[in-house]
């Protein structure tokens, strides 16, 4: 029996969530197996609820899961809350931490059928697969931070970017397991030629790859990396990085699909998997039926992979998004001249 923790969240949330779970027990009864969810409340839902974005009892059914797939958070109506009480703020990052999540994994895909709406050229993106891991606990972003007044009226501000040879190890390590299971090779991308955490970065990639003779290493500088994202994406198959660069990079990769909607993601490190679509909780079409369900769909593929070790059930949901797609049904955010446009439920019917 598999566990997981359903957090739907706001906005959209509630309406991919139900989506992606009948799509889950559409393959627990294809192949025999039996997923046992559990539902609870996380964000501006947590709060109005029980004045908490990320309420105790919220952590609890987490924890006694194997994984959680979550919607999405946050929307105008908690924006003006002190930042702890905001869903983001108060609900996501804690999560993560309070999971021990420290690898970020966005797979990058393009359908053959979607290239037409990259921005890139269609031949430099159809059926383009990087998938991009980024550090999730370290780095500038939870460093040492200070603010100081100078004799001269302005300030001067310090941020620390801090990584202990463990946190860089852990990471890496996923980094050449997930090349071994894909295409044998790892790009580690790092600022070796200025930070000295770049070159404890590097220093560490070299080592462990003499543990995975088979996976091809390149190490490349993170600007140019941007510069080789946009020229020839397909040239990647699994990147390591850091935080920040990770935060970036990833933000840029995600746009060569064109559709915010089609993009999964994992968070791993301690017990319990986190997995949940790119996109936030699109307040702005919540409640209308028009959310595209495929990235929380997707989410749920990478959980049965990763997680629960279930390669032809996650092979089976990535055929089955393949195919909707190749018999042009889109939901608004995909939608091209000439195809069949479908609503959140009608998406998942297909
Ligand atoms: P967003 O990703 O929610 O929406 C950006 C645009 O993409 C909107 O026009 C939206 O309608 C569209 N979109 C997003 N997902 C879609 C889907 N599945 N199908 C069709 N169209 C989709 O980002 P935005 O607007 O910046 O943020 C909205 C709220 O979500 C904010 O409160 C923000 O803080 C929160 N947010 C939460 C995240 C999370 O829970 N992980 C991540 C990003 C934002
Ligand atoms: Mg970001």
């Amino acid at each position: 029996m598999y566990k997981i923790a359903l957090l739907p969240g706001d906005g959209i949330g509630p309406e991919i969530i139900p989506q992606a779970v009948r799509v889950l027990h559409a393959v627990g009864q294809r192949f025999d197996r039996e997923f046992q969810c559990e539902t609870a409340l996380i964000g501006g839902a947590a709060y109005d609820a029980t004045g908490h974005p990320l309420p105790e009892e919220t952590l609890e059914v987490c924890r006694n899961s194997d994984a959680v797939l979550l919607g999405a958070v946050g929307g105008p109506k908690w924006d003006n809350l002190e930042p702890h009480l905001r869903p983001e703020r108060g609900a996501l990052l804690p999560l993560r931490k309070q999971l021990g999540l420290f690898a970020n994994l966005r797979p990058v895909m393009v359908n053959y059928a979607l290239a037409d709406a990259s921005p890139l050229k269609y031949d430099l993106v159809a059926g383009l697969d990087v998938l991009i891991i980024r550090e999730l606990t370290g780095g500038l972003y939870f460093g040492e931070k200070r603010r100081e007044d100078l004799p001269d009226g302005g300030q001067k501000v310090v941020e620390t970017l801090e990584y202990t040879t463990q946190e860089v190890v852990r990471v890496v390590r996923l980094g050449f397991e997930m090349a071994q299971k894909r295409g044998k090779k790892l790009t580690s991308v790092d600022k070796a030629n200025v930070l000295e955490s770049s070159r404890l970065w590097r220093e560490v990639v070299e080592e462990l790859a003499q543990e995975y003779p088979d996976v091809e290493l390149n190490h490349i500088l993170v600007d140019n990396c941007a510069m080789q994202l946009v020229r020839n994406p397909k040239q990647f198959d699994v990147m390591v990085t850091e935080n920040m660069f990770g935060d970036i990079l990833t933000d840029l990769a995600s746009q060569l699909s064109g559709s915010i909607g089609m993009l999964p993601s994992a968070s791993l490190g301690g017990g319990v998997a986190l997995y949940e679509p790119i996109h936030g909780s699109a307040p702005d079409i919540a409640g209308q039926n028009l959310a595209n369900p495929l990235a929380t769909i997707l989410s749920v593929a990478m959980m049965l992979r990763i997680t629960f070790n279930l390669e032809e059930e996650a092979t089976a949901i990535e055929r089955a998004v393949d195919g909707v797609l190749q018999q042009d049904y889109r939901t608004g955010d995909i939608m091209q001249p000439g195809k069949i446009r479908l609503g959140t439920v009608e998406m998942t019917d297909a």
